[in-house]
């Protein structure tokens, strides 16, 4: 993944850099680094803590300048060390010929993707002289830029890119020339930033970055390179049939960006304040809805919804357990047949394509790799029909769908998924209504009825979250376990699914779900005491077998903790523990239920003091395949 901001202005850069990365830390928080044009030669500060150290790091070095580059990383290659931290400074091969009269680190180099072919170019910049630092892979970019170079970096750059095979967005810039620098996307995104002011110009990784520096956005295309100067700025792209670089023109957008910041207010965390905020984030997603047409999708969802036969999910974590949720509904409502698809297994299998399929993505951010990656593999397999539940309406998934519903959910800042989850889920029950109408199984009155229950579902999930002290009590068991079995059936498997997903991200606690039934095939092998069983239980069709399979647990002497109706015959007593969930409600109850889940997740984590928001190894935004 990692974040990237660039700029080249008549004022110092620096503040503006390290801001942006602030709001580029959902992309990867390994490590974090600038560097500058400064005293004739290129100057860096790298800290794998947050960018608060850095920034006080790059004040402590007298770091200033019109011209540089900033990073925020989520390491692929090479540990999250600083010697691997970005940006990377090329290191030209002593005694050579360009190397002559020239100190180490010429051309300054941040890279947000993976370059696949690094080894065999590593071996080559190798023998032509060139010392490596780190064991990343853009270090390989950085040198072999520096290699191309003479005199002009847009030629450098040009000269580069044909040879990096993989997924890339690159900003550079080098020592012999002080106000400019260089940027390219190809599989990851970039966005060019218009200054309005002191004669500059910005790169980043999105428009969050640039958010109060400008809102001129221009969002570049995949090959794109663009040359910022001084008060210009000139996009090329490798034209196939002349083999040579031409210019293009692209739109200039006004976006009109939110910084992400936001306060955290009473709680401890944002993962807890975007629990609290799910009833708002509801509300908002539902604010337009007056009633069900397929036109809430886009201009000619009609069209398209007449001329589907089946659906398609794509999708990646916890978005892909709201598009599993999705199944149930559109299969007993819209009587649509529906497959879910992990988007990274998609793209490779060898699948049967039917182009009256509706292909849904469903993403938070709208920029996750993965899920773009099989989108693009479901039209080019010739399913044209596509359609996006997401987040963020200036994102790449949005730009590349023809129907899009937007979430209003909110800036999601902890990486844990929360809101962002039951606002999709209100997204894809829209969707399922919209789909039943248009085939004819939709009357009137379960219009209205359906309506009716989406409404009352802020309230509904307000009174859930009142269930915290409950929760947190149970929290307090779980902070001393190192497993944990999450048992669903039906349309809360995949809540199952959901809750220990969240446990294992935030609190490291190895947590598996199953659909109860399957229990007695295998993972009743690992039922202990030490084994807390959480149970999904209300109560539906399935609940006299859920009770059964609950039964098969406690006879092997397992802890069962039990979300339940409150009108469920089932008690707490020694190995059973229970919380009422304050309603039932039909088929929108997973939105409820998965919400005291995510509290659990949350408590637990913090009972045993990981960092919630910024859980190890992980990143908010997953932009690399
Ligand atoms: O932005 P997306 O919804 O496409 O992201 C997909 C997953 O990376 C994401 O849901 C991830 O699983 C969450 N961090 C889980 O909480």
């Amino acid at each position: 993944m990692c974040g990237i901001v660039g700029a080249v202005s008549q004022r110092n850069i620096v503040p503006i850099l390290l801001e942006g990365l602030k709001r580029l830390e959902y992309r990867g928080y390994d490590s974090c680094g600038v560097a500058v044009h400064q005293g004739g030669g290129l100057k860096r500060a790298r800290s794998t803590s947050r960018v608060a150290e850095l920034q006080a790091q790059a004040d402590q070095d007298g770091i200033a300048s019109g011209t540089g580059i900033a990073h925020t990383r989520w390491a692929t290659h090479g540990a999250p060390a600083v010697h691997n931290a970005h940006p990377h400074f090329s290191a030209g091969p002593a005694g050579s010929a360009e190397a002559v009269g020239q100190s180490v680190g010429r051309v300054a180099l941040v890279h947000n993707g993976i370059i696949e072919n690094h080894d065999e170019l590593r071996a080559e910049l190798k023998a032509r002289g060139y010392q490596f630092a780190s064991q990343t892979d853009t270090e390989v970019i950085a040198h072999l830029v520096d290699h191309y170079y003479n005199g002009d970096l847009l030629e450098a750059v040009q000269q580069a890119l044909p040879r990096l095979k993989g997924a890339y967005a690159v900003a550079v810039f080098c020592r012999d020339e002080p106000h400019r620098v260089v940027a390219a996307r190809e599989g990851s995104p970039l966005v060019l930033g218009v200054g309005e002011g002191h004669g500059e110009n910005f790169v980043a990784s999105d428009a969050m970055a640039l958010a109060g520096v400008t809102d001129q956005i221009v969002y570049l295309e995949e090959g794109d390179v663009v040359d910022l100067q001084l008060g210009r700025y000139w996009i090329s792209r490798l034209d196939a049939q002349t083999g040579r670089y031409a210019a293009v023109q692209r739109p200039v957008k006004t976006v009109h960006a939110h910084s992400g910041a936001a306060e955290l207010g009473p709680y401890r965390h944002y993962m807890q304040k975007e629990i609290f905020e799910q009833p708002t984030a509801i509300a908002n997603t539902l604010e337009a809805i007056t009633g069900i047409s397929p036109e809430l999708f886009g201009d000619g969802a009609y069209r398209v919804f007449k001329d589907v036969d089946k659906v398609l999910i794509l999708a990646c974590g916890t978005s892909y357990y709201s598009g599993s949720t999705a199944k149930y509904w559109l299969e007993s409502i819209a009587r649509i047949p529906t497959s879910v698809e992990i988007a990274s297994e998609y793209r490779y299998r060898d699948s049967v394509p039917d182009p009256k399929t509706l292909v849904v993505t469903i993403s938070q951010s709208g920029e996750t790799a993965d899920t773009i990656a099989a989108l693009k593999h479901a039209r080019a397999q010739g399913m044209p029909h596509t359609l996006t539940i997401c987040n963020v309406a200036t994102s790449a998934m949005v730009r590349e769908c023809e129907l899009a519903y937007i979430t209003r959910a909110g800036a999601e800042i902890g990486v844990a998924s929360t809101k962002a989850f039951t606002t999709q889920l209100v997204g894809l029950f829209l969707l399922t209504l919209a789909l039943a109408q248009t085939r004819g199984q939709l009357s009137e009155a379960d219009e209205a009825q359906h309506l009716k229950d989406l409404r009352h579902l802020p309230v509904a999930v307000q009174a859930v979250l009142a269930l915290e002290p409950q929760v947190i009590a149970w929290s307090e068991e779980f902070a001393r376990k190192e497993n944990a079995l999450f048992l669903g059936r039906g349309l809360h498997y995949p809540i199952a699914l959901e809750g220990a997903l969240k446990l294992k991200e935030i609190s490291y606690i190895h947590a598996e779900a199953y659909p109860a039934g399957e229990l007695k095939h295998g993972p009743l092998a690992l039922v202990t005491a030490e084994m807390p069983v959480v149970t999904v239980a209300p109560n539906d069709a399935l609940l006299e077998k859920l009770k059964s399979n609950m039964q098969e647990v406690r006879a092997r002497g397992g802890q069962l903790y039990v979300f339940a109706d409150g009108d469920t015959a089932i008690e707490s007593e020694p190995g059973l523990h229970v919380i009422r969930m304050p309603e039932h409600y039909g088929a929108l109850s997973p939105i409820l239920h998965v919400v005291p889940l995510q509290l659990l997740a949350y408590h637990t984590a913090c009972a045993r003091g990981t960092d919630v928001d910024k859980p190890r190894n992980l990143a908010k935004s997953v932009t690399v395949e």
